[in-house]
């Protein structure tokens, strides 16, 4: 079935993990829409040009697949450089067509920020993935050190940074972070990934029985 399925919520949530899981559930191609704007803001930074104050539009057209595969992506100054690219109109505007070619072949599992609300208002289905402020640093923390002695001061330096990139995405003017009025909230706090997905996969075979 080609069904298109989108997966927003703030940050460290459990989108992508939710998404990528739900797709390979499904047999669809699962895209994680936050890629783009990391590699824009990484290409910006390697030519010399600042996320936060240069256009980033040239270099969000000229964005190549293989952008989308390095393993540096997930470092502070580009969560940062990200967030304030996101902001720019023209960049959003080059990166809603290649998200829009990537699912109507074949369907898809997006996960982003305003995939129910601007990318695919018409989605079959959506989902808005959240948990409370704390417990979504503690998931990124234990994603980035483990799940060993907790250093607090990281702990908190990292939950300062994701509130702030929160806050940032949520009152942007173009394609804010917000729930879709049709979306399904899903609120994770006392859920694993794997009750996250179970009851995903519920919702989407009670709506989809083929
Ligand atoms: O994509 P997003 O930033 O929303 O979060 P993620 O990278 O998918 O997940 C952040 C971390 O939380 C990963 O280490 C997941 O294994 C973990 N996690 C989760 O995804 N879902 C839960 N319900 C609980 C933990
Ligand atoms: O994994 P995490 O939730 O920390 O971030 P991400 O999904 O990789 O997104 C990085 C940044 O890209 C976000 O903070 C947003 O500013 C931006 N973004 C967006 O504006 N719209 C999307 N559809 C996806 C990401």
């Amino acid at each position: 079935m080609r069904l298109i399925i989108a997966v927003d919520g703030p940050a460290a949530a459990g989108k992508g993990t939710l998404a990528k899981s739900l797709a390979a559930a499904l047999g669809l191609p699962h895209l994680d829409t936050g890629l783009l704007y990391r590699a824009v803001a990484r290409q910006m930074i390697l030519k010399g040009l600042d996320p936060a104050a240069d256009s980033g539009e040239q270099t969000a057209q000229a964005l190549q697949p293989e952008d989308l595969l390095r393993d540096d992506l997930r470092v502070p100054e580009i969560d940062r450089g990200a967030s304030s690219v996101a902001t720019q109109p023209p960049v959003r505007s080059a990166l809603l067509r290649r998200q829009r070619e990537f699912a109507t072949a074949s369907g898809a599992v997006i996960d982003g920020r305003d995939i129910g609300t601007v990318v695919f208002p018409d989605a079959d289905l959506k989902f808005f993935v959240t948990a409370s402020a704390g417990v979504r640093a503690l998931r990124r923390y234990q994603q980035l050190h483990g799940t060993g002695a907790r250093d607090e001061s990281a702990l908190s330096a990292l939950t300062a940074e994701i509130s702030a990139r929160d806050q940032k995405d949520a009152e942007r003017p173009v394609s804010p972070l917000r729930q879709a009025d049709d979306a399904v909230l899903i609120e994770t706090d006392d859920m694993d990934a794997g009750a996250v997905l179970a009851h995903a996969l519920s919702i989407v075979r009670s709506r989809f029985p083929a």
